[in-house]
């Protein structure tokens, strides 16, 4: 089969306007979407094997323990739509487990990444049509037609990257994801769970210091792209769980009064003040649900591990 690449996607003057919007707000924010340039997704992929960050290997358990459901669910010749396309090793095992998939469409913001992989991957499935959408899944998509007989769509969106949105946006993003699908199709979605706190922080403040550098990169991608003058030293890694929210939220904080060019827009950064990077929200699974209810979705089915970190839904769609 093939392999078909599309890229829809957003110029590099959003990157600068959207960093320097939201460098000028009270409080300094910046997208989490922005993370992931090739060395942010490769900081990423290190994440996923520390012994703290728990979600990976929690959610790869729970699929491999539940594939048999899995793939009765989801059923013969499905195209499998994912949001992202981190790393590959959840894919190959959702492929792996379900019954002769006809095609794949990944849709990420970061180009070369979602390339490459797809690249990869058509390599080992030579009889997978791969469609490549080079796009903003958090936005309303119209999908590029798909030259196969597929029985039905199924959404794949692991690793509960839907946390790195508020509940108003994740909600904007189900009811978008059903409005793209049709009545039966599905949505197969990792969902991080509400837990001890202790162990949300560790999950956030490892002690190799990934975290960190993935979040402080942000400010590596906004030097190198943006031409501007961050010294990293000026700035460290802050993470807690917010209990009042539901979150963990992450911040870069200034140890100093600077001011930061960004090409030649000036930028005071107080010390003691937070650039809000990032939200990860977390859930019980009945206020998952529900939410999900909101959007046209039926739940049909939920996994979850032993202990009760992480779990998997099974949504279908109800026109
Ligand atoms: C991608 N996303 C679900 C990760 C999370 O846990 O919110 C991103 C991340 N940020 C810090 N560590 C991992």
């Amino acid at each position: 089969m093939g392999l078909i690449l599309h890229d829809f996607h957003p110029k590099l003057e959003n990157f600068r306007d959207e960093v320097i919007f939201g460098l000028n707000k009270t409080p300094k924010q910046l997208p989490c979407k922005f993370f992931y340039d090739s060395r942010g997704s490769e900081l990423f992929s290190q994440i996923c094997e520390l012994e703290e960050y728990y979600p990976t290997r929690t959610e790869l358990s729970i699929f491999e323990k539940y594939k048999e459901e899995i793939r009765e669910l989801v059923g013969r010749n499905a195209l499998v739509i994912e949001y992202g396309s981190g790393g590959s090793q959840k894919i190959r095992l959702l492929l792996n487990m379900l019954d002769k998939p006809l095609a794949y469409m990944p849709i990420d913001i970061s180009k070369d990444y979602l390339f490459a992989d797809a690249k990869e991957l058509s390599k080992d499935y030579p009889d997978l049509e791969i469609i490549a959408v080079c796009a903003d899944y958090t936005k309303a998509l119209k999908l590029p037609e798909v030259d196969v007989n597929f029985a039905k769509k199924v959404v794949f969106f692991p690793g509960s990257t839907i946390g790195n949105l508020d509940h108003k946006d994740a909600e904007k993003l189900l009811i978008n994801t059903s409005n793209m699908l049709n009545q039966g199709d599905g949505l197969l979605i990792g969902v991080d769970l509400k837990k001890d706190i202790k162990i949300l922080n560790a999950a956030y403040n490892d002690k190799k210091g990934i975290t960190a550098e993935f979040n402080l990169n942000l400010l590596v991608r906004i030097n190198s792209n943006l031409n501007a003058n961050f010294d990293l030293s000026n700035f460290s890694h802050k993470a807690f769980y917010n209990e009042k929210d539901g979150c963990i939220e992450m911040h870069i904080l200034s140890l100093k009064n600077q001011v930061v060019n960004i090409d030649n827009i000036e930028i005071k950064i107080e010390e003691k003040e937070n650039i809000h990077t990032e939200n990860s929200y977390k859930y019980e699974i009945k206020e998952f649900q529900d939410l999900a209810k909101k959007a046209n979705f039926v739940p049909t089915k939920v996994w979850t591990d032993p202990s009760k970190l992480f779990s998997v839904h099974y949504l279908l769609v109800k026109k």
